[in-house]
């Protein structure tokens, strides 16, 4: 019999334990034994594992978080991890090893590949950074909860004249920001692909003044850059080497007070982005995914990642998707643009 792992890396994303159920339903009526691997990368450097069977993964489609836990373990960082992840793949029996993760998990996936290990990758992330694929499953909960609360922010924002400031996530890409933005009509969005013109979003913050309309709503991302100013970032630094983001928002709606004298408010919505049940499209999205990477893995098609591409499931390569990230092209923040203030 052979045995397949499962790990889940990195941020958790809604609609990840739909992933790990339809492999095993998919896997094992092929006979194959499913491994879990808790807590991403840790869990294969601890050897720490749970039987993943039908029972186990019964109940789990409509719940956030993962099953398995997550963490953001890089065995990369120190050599005698990578050897110990390598020496635990082979002792722990693995036939191939399914990641589902964003770029830095999938990332651990590629090199592993590269040293000849049976990997298959699946996309995930709320941010929806990753190349390869035209959506990761997660980014439309998140996109969900960011609107539904930009339409909250709205009617207090009305009612008591303010400028409001949403922080969303979105560390190097405004997908999050660009879409909930859009649909929730935000009048600014500011994303990490284009440096923040604070003096526009000013100006334009005292014209609509005076049209007669004395409330904003400014959708940020956390990672939308300020030329020469350092936002509220931590000095720690995770296994990846990334800072903790956070804190633009309250920083913008200070500027933006200071410049406009405008009563200006912020809210950083941060992980409610991430928690709790996905959206039928994140389930259906994840479901997909979670059958074409037991399929990858039938067929041993290693070094890939399952990718939804212009309507159709295909694998991709590994280290196409994780040459480089995905980011907002410029036509299209040009485009949104239209229908802000
Ligand atoms: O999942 C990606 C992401 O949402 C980034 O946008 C954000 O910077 C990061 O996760 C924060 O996650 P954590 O607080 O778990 O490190």
């Amino acid at each position: 019999m052979k045995t397949v792992g499962i790990l889940t890396g990195g941020g958790d994303a809604p609609g990840l334990n739909a992933v790990i159920r339809a492999i095993v339903r998919r896997s094992m009526p092929r006979g194959y034994r499913l491994m879990g691997i808790r807590h991403g990368w840790r869990g294969l450097l601890d050897k720490e594992t749970i039987e993943l069977d039908r029972s186990a993964t019964t109940g789990i489609l409509h719940r956030g978080g993962t099953l398995l836990g997550t963490s953001r373990t890089n065995p990369y960082k120190k050599p005698e991890d990578a050897r110990r992840v390598e020496t635990n793949f082979k002792e722990l029996g693995l036939d191939a090893l399914i990641a589902i993760g964003g770029e830095d998990t999938l990332g651990v996936a590629a090199k592993l590949s590269n040293a000849g290990f049976p990997l298959v990758g699946v996309p995930k992330t709320i941010d929806n950074d990753l190349a390869g694929t035209d959506t990761t499953f997660g980014f439309d909960t998140a996109v969900s909860i960011a609107t539904e609360a930009i339409d909250r922010l709205h009617s207090t924002a009305e009612s008591h004249d303010r400028v409001i400031v949403c922080e969303v996530m979105g560390r190097h890409a405004g997908w999050i920001a660009l879409h909930s933005g859009m649909a929730g009509g935000a009048d600014f969005i500011l994303v990490p692909e284009r440096p923040v013109d604070i003096d526009a979003v000013a100006a334009a913050i005292k014209r609509r003044e005076a049209r007669g309309v004395r409330f904003s709503i400014i959708v940020a991302a956390e990672g939308a850059v300020l030329p020469e100013v350092e936002v509220a970032k931590s000095a720690d630094l995770d296994a990846f080497g990334h800072v903790k983001l956070g804190g633009i928002g309250e920083w913008l709606a200070r500027e933006i007070e200071a410049r406009t004298g405008c009563e200006t408010r912020s809210v950083q919505l941060g992980h409610v982005q991430r928690g709790g049940t996905p959206t039928a499209f994140d389930r259906w999205l994840g479901s997909r995914y979670g059958l074409l990477a037991a399929d990858m893995v039938h067929e041993g098609k290693f070094g890939m990642m399952a990718a939804y591409r212009g309507g159709a499931f295909v694998a991709v390569s590994l280290a196409e998707a994780t040459a480089a990230l995905k980011t907002v092209p410029a036509e299209l923040i040009d485009l949104a643009g239209a229908l802000l203030a």
